[in-house]
């Protein structure tokens, strides 16, 4: 039986609806939610997702600035520039463009951004919470996956879940916030002998490795949940995700696709928390 497709546009535009008007309301209160992402170099991909986060911005009434630096920008200056943000109130989103050049320490940036803007989620303070099960910024991708499988009604908790990858970004957390869920979590990576034994026994399963069509039909359980995080370009041009869609559908419950799945909702997850931040500035 075909899988039924979790459409991640279609959940977008009703959760982007939703926070249009949470917008309305925070400027009847006298402010203007905004953010600043900014960007070293230029990086083709990075300028593609951030052309995303701006839609989703002024699509639901967020302010909105790029920062784009040319390459040569030192670590000092980033860190001076996002100083500034951390003190200037009518910003309340700060995210930082990853991957930085490599002569930026990614790990020192992260860290000064101040938590309480820290709308990507990564500061390690906002991690700590995370994984404590308090109310913090969730990582955009992990946030956007569980809201996904919430979307369709399945029961998270007893669940076996195995994600594949290891990424700060998404692997580790989105383990965790499933975790939270009380769902019994395995971690796969690159080194995990014999991953399709661990894979066949998903109820959830998310692939989260970069690598195009990495997981077959076969890898599947009958009736899993599927999860592709991939986006990987074919040499044809064509986006990709990590799993085989067309083998995936006709195994599992719900999948799903590459393009227009995982990513428009790890950008609305952006907006979700810079409105949640600026609410909090309000308080
Ligand atoms: N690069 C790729 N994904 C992300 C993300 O979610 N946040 C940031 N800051 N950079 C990224």
């Amino acid at each position: 039986m075909a899988a039924t497709i979790i459409d991640g546009k279609q959940l977008s535009a009703k959760k982007r609806s939703e926070l249009a008007i949470e917008v309305e309301q925070i400027k009847a209160k006298g402010l203007v939610p905004k953010l600043v992402v900014i960007l070293v170099g230029d990086n083709p991909a990075s300028l593609s997702y951030i052309r995303g986060k701006q839609k989703a911005s002024e699509e639901i009434g967020v302010g909105f600035k790029l920062e784009h630096f040319p390459e040569t920008l030192t670590e000092e200056e980033l860190l001076a520039i996002i100083d500034d943000y951390n003190n200037n109130n009518e910003y309340h989103g700060i995210l930082v463009q990853l991957p930085l050049p490599k002569h930026i320490n990614e790990t020192a940036v992260v860290e000064k951004i101040s938590p309480l803007k820290d709308v990507d989620g990564f500061h390690p303070i906002n991690i700590g919470r995370m994984m404590t099960g308090q109310d913090t910024f969730l990582p955009c991708t992990p946030a956007g996956i569980v809201e996904m499988i919430k979307s369709v009604g399945v029961e998270i908790a007893g669940k076996n879940v195995v994600v594949v990858g290891r990424s700060n970004i998404v692997g580790k957390p989105v383990g965790q916030l499933l975790l939270n869920e009380h769902a019994t979590v395995t971690y796969c990576h690159s080194k995990t002998n014999n991953l399709s034994s661990y894979t066949k026994e998903a109820d959830i399963l998310v692939a989260a490795v970069g690598r195009a069509n990495f997981i077959k039909g076969q890898d599947i359980k009958p009736g899993a949940v599927v999860i592709d995080v991939g986006v990987n370009r074919l040499d044809t041009g064509k986006l990709c995700g990590d799993v085989v869609f067309e083998e995936a559908k006709e195994v599992a419950s719900y999948v799903t696709p590459v393009p227009g799945g995982v990513g428009p909702m790890t950008i609305t997850m952006l907006a979700h928390n810079t409105v949640q931040s600026a609410k909090n500035f309000l308080e």
